[in-house]
């Protein structure tokens, strides 16, 4: 039986496609949740994409994740650098495996970016390889759960 997992996608992602393609790609998020499903059906896992632009939902979808899920993709965006909210939900479901995602790498960009909230708290952390990033997590997760 397929394992679970949940992809979750913070604020602005939902703009992938047309937001500064430059940094970001011309992949959209459906196309990226398309990805996700077809790697999913080869590492025998079930994936639950969504997006929302709200830090609460995201933290109620890490909840609901901890009692139905068997790990978390995350990318979170810009919370990603700010939101204790994040990094306390994360903790709340241990030891679910989670592995932080940015399409772009963080550290080479603005020096607000180069923190983030969620490393400390996530399995591990995978930026810079654009959509590809997401493919990587979930073969990490597939090898952990
Ligand atoms: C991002 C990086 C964040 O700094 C930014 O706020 C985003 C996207 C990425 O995927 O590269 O919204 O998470």
């Amino acid at each position: 039986m397929s394992k679970l997992v949940y992809v979750l996608n913070g604020p602005n992602l939902n703009m992938l496609g047309k937001r500064e393609p430059g940094i970001y790609g011309g992949k959209t998020l459906d196309e990226i949740g398309a990805d996700c499903i077809a790697a999913g059906e080869v590492l025998g896992l079930a994936i639950d994409f969504r997006q929302s632009n709200h830090e609460g939902n995201l933290v109620d979808w890490i909840q609901e994740a901890g009692a139905k899920a068997k790990g978390i993709v995350i990318n979170p965006g810009a919370y990603g650098h700010t939101s204790i909210a994040l990094h306390d939900a994360i903790r709340s479901v241990a030891p679910l495996p989670v592995a932080e995602v940015h399409l772009s790498n963080i550290h080479a960009r603005e020096e607000f970016r180069h923190k983030t909230m969620i490393a400390p708290v996530a399995t591990g952390m995978i930026c810079g390889f654009g959509p590809l990033g997401y493919t990587l997590a979930l073969q990490a997760l597939a090898a952990r759960i």
